[in-house]
This record gives C-alpha cells, structure tokens and sequence, in this order.
C-alpha cells in the first residue's frame, strides 16, 4: 500500500520552472530569477498581494510555451522580433486548467510594449498590470551576464531598461525599478546561484498543498511541456500515463495508486526537457556522445523529482523506467528486488508505447511485433514478465485506453501548432 501525501504547489512549480532551464547555460534559472526581480517590482510598485502571488505563478510558468533551444536562445535577445508567439502558444497550453485561470492572460500578454500607454489594451484585451511587470522583469533578467560579477553591470542595465521606457515599458515601473537598482541586495538576490532559497525567504507563496486530482491535471499540463518540443514524442507520456495506470489497476493497485501512477507516466520524461530539440529529432542513429547525452534525460527526472517533498515514491515509479531487472538499465544499474513493482510498470508501459510509435529513425512497429518483443524482453528477464502477460492478456484494453488519452493529447498539440502568431 502506497501512501499520498499532498504536496506543496510552490515546490512542484520550482521544480517545474528549473527544468524547463536546464537545455542552456545561458537560461538557467531564467524562471525563478524572473520570478524574484518581478516580486521585488511588483512590491516596489505596490501591488495587491493577490497581483504578487498572481505574478510570481505567471513568472515561473511564463515561458511555457517556448519549446525548441533554437527559440528560446533567440529570446534572449533584448529586441525581440517575434515574442508573442510563444507567449500565445503558453496561453493555449493553460488556459483550460481552472487553477491557472487567474494567469492565463499574463502569459499571453507578456511581451506586450507598452507603446505610450497603448499597452494597456492588446487585441482589445485589457492587458493585466502583471504581464507589464514580468516583460520588465524578464528583459531585466536577460540583460544580466552570469558569467560577469553583478554590480558592475548594474549601470548599463538601468541605462538600457531607461532607454526604452514608455516605449516598451510603463514608465512608473521603470522608476520603481530605478529606485529598487540603487539597493545591491536586488542585485545580489536576482544573481544568487541559491534562487530558490531566495524566493522561499521572500515568502512569495503561500505553503497551499494540491491534492492528488489537482497533480493529475498539472502533471498533464506539464507533459505537454515535455512532449511538444517534437512531433516524434507529441503524445509520447500522455500514452505512458494511460498504459501505466491502467497496468496498476490490472497488477491491483488502488484507485489513490492508480491515479500516483498516472503522475508517474505523465512525468517520467521530465528529465528530457534537458536533451536539446535537435537530438530529439535527428534522423538516423545517435552517436555515442548524443546516446550519452540521452541516457542522461533519466537522470535529470530523479533529480527534478527528488527535490518536490512527498515525491519520493512517485519518483521511484517515473525515474527508474530504463532500469532493467537483470541489472543492464541506466543510470543505477538497480536490479531485480530493488526495482519497485510501480518501476516496472512503467518501463513496461514505456516500451509498449515507445515501440508502437514512428520515430524520426524508423516506422512505429504493429502490435504483433510489439508483443514478441515484449515477450523477448520478459525472456530475457530485461522487463517483468508477469507485468508483460498483464499486458499482452489486455492488448486490446491497453491500446484502446492509449488512444483516447493520446487523441485528446493530439488535439491539444494540434491548437498549439495551429496558432501561429506573427
Ligand atoms: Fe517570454
Ligand atoms: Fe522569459
Ligand atoms: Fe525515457
């Protein structure tokens, strides 16, 4: 029997929003360093406190919707060509979950100039005060050179941000953040290497916990994130996450389990958000380094998941999905008893799915050949084979209850590519 315990929202989001940095030296922490220059503006501005806790949700989310390296290295441009696209695309992925609904519009409009005051409306929208603090915040936030000490950077930043106020930035803001650039703990606060330390002692979020519905639907959301970068692996953990929890009903497990087992599969490629676009993508064989660089995506989900309290047996269900039982699986080499039933399952799941899929390098197989090489693999006591006869009893039940949820998952990937924003 396997416990749930609720979980914090403002560890889940943290560990969301550093994943989606970890592809680029150059973003890391972009998130949660937006998301402490925004508080300090918002505060410096006076906001509302229900505006501050509405602006750092949007800011550790507010990029959600940039999928490729390609893109997102563009946006650190300070001059952007092109921003509302992906902040569109973001708004398409969250708009239909009720817990985001307060933000929706703040990640659309997060790009909006502000063009003399023009910016308070977009498309005839009211455009919310929080977008205008996160567009500042963020080009604060890509104007800072990691590599170079902080306060010596502080002149020409300001001269920079100055430069375009009451073109792109509302110009009260730029005063506050004026006023807020004299300080050196903003400084010291927007480069500490210990962000989210940083955050937690500024108390911006409250300590609200999510029950395990509200994972469901986030984890859901988020493996869109994981998914979309490439069309090879669009419906990819959408199809685990129904073949897993599935599974776990049929091994015995408990509607609370099935549901944990569901997050499982939904986020058991978290750590891919790691492995650039490119590599995704690439027709033919991987080479050995690219190989390394794949096997290192399993890795990453351990160590993304292992830093959300309450975690823990999720995270031994998702991040151990290319262990093997006879130990030949990376990265831990776990084997036999050490690999949890929840584990096995997944990996189960993980390759009745991937197998069944076209790849960029070869066609999806059909569901005889999936089966022997399930077979093959319970035989050579790779996955386990009680699980494999599991699956192969229900074959029919298993592909029925993958195409749905992987139907639904193409619809939304299909609103996504469609909305193409100039
Ligand atoms: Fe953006
Ligand atoms: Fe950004
Ligand atoms: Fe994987």
């Amino acid at each position: 029997m396997f416990l749930f315990k609720k979980i914090r929202l403002k560890h889940l989001l943290t560990a969301f929003s550093k994943s989606m940095d970890y592809v680029d030296k150059a973003l890391s922490n972009h998130h949660l360093r937006v998301a402490c220059i925004a508080n300090d503006i918002a505060d410096a501005f006076d906001l509302p406190r229900q505006d501050r806790v509405n602006i750092f949700l949007a800011s550790v989310l507010h990029d959600i919707g940039v999928f490729s390296l390609k893109e997102k290295l563009e946006l650190v441009n300070y001059e952007l060509k092109n921003p509302h696209a992906h902040a569109e695309k973001g708004y398409i992925l969250i708009r239909d979950f009720k817990m985001f609904c307060d933000i929706s519009n703040i990640i659309r409009y997060h790009h909006v100039p502000w063009d003399y005051g023009k910016g308070r409306f977009f498309d005839e929208v009211e455009v919310p005060i929080g977008a205008h603090v996160i567009h500042l915040a963020d080009r604060i936030e890509i104007l800072i050179n990691k590599d170079q000490e902080i306060l010596s950077q502080r002149d020409a930043i300001t001269k920079a941000i100055n430069s375009r106020k009451n073109s792109l930035f509302i110009p009260e803001m730029v005063e506050a953040f004026i006023d807020l650039a004299s300080k050196e703990c903003f400084w010291f606060d927007a480069s500490a290497p210990e962000i989210d330390q940083t955050i937690e002692l500024k108390g911006i979020m409250s300590d609200a916990e999510i029950d395990i519905h509200e994972l469901v639907e986030i984890s859901k959301l988020y493996s869109h994130v994981i998914d979309f970068r490439s069309s090879f692996t669009a419906l990819h953990s959408a199809g685990v996450s129904a073949v897993s929890s599935l599974l776990a009903q049929l091994v015995g497990f408990s509607s609370i389990e099935c549901q944990m087992m569901s997050v499982a599969g939904y986020l058991h490629d978290i750590g891919k958000l790691s492995v650039p676009t490119e590599l995704l993508e690439k027709q033919g064989k991987l080479t050995e380094n690219e190989f390394n660089i794949m096997k290192h995506h399993v890795y990453q989900s351990y160590r993304i998941l292992a830093s959300v309290k309450n975690m823990e047996t999720i995270n031994s269900w998702a991040s151990f999905h290319h262990e093997r039982i006879d130990g030949s699986g990376y990265p831990f080499h776990l084997r036999g008893k050490d690999l949890p039933i929840g584990a096995r399952i997944v990996a189960v799941a993980d390759v009745f799915t991937a197998i069944t899929e076209d790849r960029p390098y070869r066609k999806g197989m059909t569901e005889e050949q999936s089966l022997r090489l399930l077979q093959e693999l319970a035989a050579q006591n790779a996955l386990d084979s009680d699980i494999v006869s599991i699956a192969i009893s229900y074959i029919g039940e298993l592909n029925d209850i993958r195409n749905a949820l992987q139907t639904k998952a193409n619809n939304d990937y299909s609103s996504i590519k469609l909305s193409n924003v100039c």
